[in-house]
């Protein structure tokens, strides 16, 4: 059994103090903002792009888009991770769209420039109308990539800090799970009505699982969830396995066990918005979902047993800033990615699906990438729910006598990305 690891240290929130906070809509929905974000915001950040099995074989290629931004990752000939702004330095063309394998070589599509999966320059056709043009002068356009675990990075500010330092505490807070573990399955690509903010903020709060989620709160306790801030990221600590205490005393354990399956029980082999029998004997719904966690991933070659049940159904959601958030527990490895636009209602929501691989096993090739899967019965209810409200809050916020949001401090990671935000839209010169 691991122990379970200890909160990290870090800026703590004044909980003694509850207070609200209060946002003009302006952030959602002023064209002007959406320019400052694009402008000082995201050709500054350390941005999730892919997983690394994405990009795992020598001509590999993945683009990367943050609204008209492009980057291109591709894993070269010599086996190094590259990134490129996608742009042809001739005319300016996109040079590779979407993912693929098998590259040899990245050429224009336009007039046919070519550069090596190193990023130099090979051939010019017609070479002579240039005049002087020499192929190191010429390189495609670089940009920082790195990993983390699975997951790759990347950055188009060149002189960005390293992305260790950026995760700050992180990667130490879920070292314990051996992220670098799980392989990437399925990504889904869901376009949004709604600012990207209002995608991040979603998953920034469990305030709203008794509102949105009432199928959920009898095995979630959604009000006793800890919170943690860094700087700029945050984590929430939120045990599942046990009701709500909204509920009262009621609850009996085959609530809960009925709960957790209609919502979340992929996790125990149980088809989407089903349940299943629950054990007689065996202990607490708490115990018995654990073990039926355990029995599941045992069935399919992975072994849970030095995880302890907390460590099974305490599940970490880390808002990494500005727009991704990470859920881990023992079994389980989800990424939510909010991209953004310049359009300021519109964004889409990139998720990366993983699975704890048994030990030896070779990781999947090419994840499978699903766009527009909304009604795709592989989202889930409750990730379904999430989604759908979202452009309903965009269309909120437009109403002629509501100018202000009222934020808690319950939400306080909202609070926190906000107070991170306003450093990078009010100086240019923000620390990356
Ligand atoms: S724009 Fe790429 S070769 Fe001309
Ligand atoms: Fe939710």
């Amino acid at each position: 059994m691991t122990a379970t690891p200890p909160l990290a240290t870090g800026v703590a929130w004044d909980a003694e103090q509850p207070s609200h906070r209060r946002y003009s809509i302006d952030r959602y929905l002023d064209p002007a903002v959406a320019v400052l974000e694009f402008e000082r915001l995201w050709p500054c950040v350390w941005q999730l792009a892919c997983s690394i099995d994405h990009v795992r074989v020598p001509g590999d290629f993945f683009e990367h888009r943050c609204g008209d931004l492009s980057v291109l990752i591709i894993r070269g000939d010599d086996g190094e991770l590259r990134a490129f702004q996608n742009v042809c330095r001739h005319r300016g063309n996109l040079l590779c769209q979407g993912a693929g394998q098998g590259l040899t070589e990245i050429r224009c599509g336009f007039h046919n420039w070519s550069w090596s999966l190193a990023g130099q320059l090979r051939e010019v056709p017609s070479r002579r109308g240039f005049g002087p043009l020499r192929n190191e002068d010429v390189p495609l356009l670089p940009a920082r990539v790195d990993t983390w675990g699975p997951l790759v990075f990347v950055n188009l500010d060149l002189e960005a800090q390293p992305l260790n330092e950026w995760l700050e505490g992180v990667p130490d807070d879920v070292g314990w799970v051996g992220i670098e573990d799980f392989g990437c399955s399925v990504t889904t690509t869901t376009p949004v009505s709604c600012n990207w903010k209002i995608i991040s903020e979603g998953f920034s709060e469990t305030y709203h699982v008794q509102g949105l989620h009432p199928e959920m709160i009898a095995s979630f306790d959604d009000v006793h969830a800890a919170q943690h801030l860094w700087d700029r990221h945050a984590v929430s600590y939120q045990l599942y396995g046990v009701p709500s205490p909204r509920l009262g005393s009621t609850v009996t354990d085959l609530d809960v066990w009925d709960s957790f399956c209609f919502t979340q029980g992929r996790r125990l082999g149980c088809k989407a918005d089903r349940t299943l029998p629950m054990p007689e004997h065996g202990g607490s719904a708490f115990e018995l979902l654990a073990d039926a966690i355990r029995t599941h991933n045992a069935a399919n070659g992975v072994d849970l047993t030095r995880f302890d049940d907390d460590d099974i159904l305490g599940l970490r959601q880390y808002n990494l800033f500005p727009n991704t958030t990470v859920l881990v527990s023992a079994d389980s490895f989800n990424v939510l990615v909010a991209r953004p636009s310049r359009v300021v209602d519109q964004a889409e929501l990139f998720t990366l699906h993983f699975d704890r691989l048994p030990p030896g096993a070779p990781r999947a090739h090419r994840p499978e990438d699903i766009t527009n899967p909304l009604d795709a019965e592989r989202l889930g209810l409750v990730f379904n729910q999430d989604v759908r409200i979202m452009s309903s809050l965009q269309r909120g916020l437009r109403q002629p006598g509501f100018t202000e949001t009222i934020v808690s401090s319950e939400e306080r990671r909202i609070i926190n990305t906000h107070r991170v935000m306003a450093t990078y839209l009010a100086d240019n010169q923000a620390p990356s």
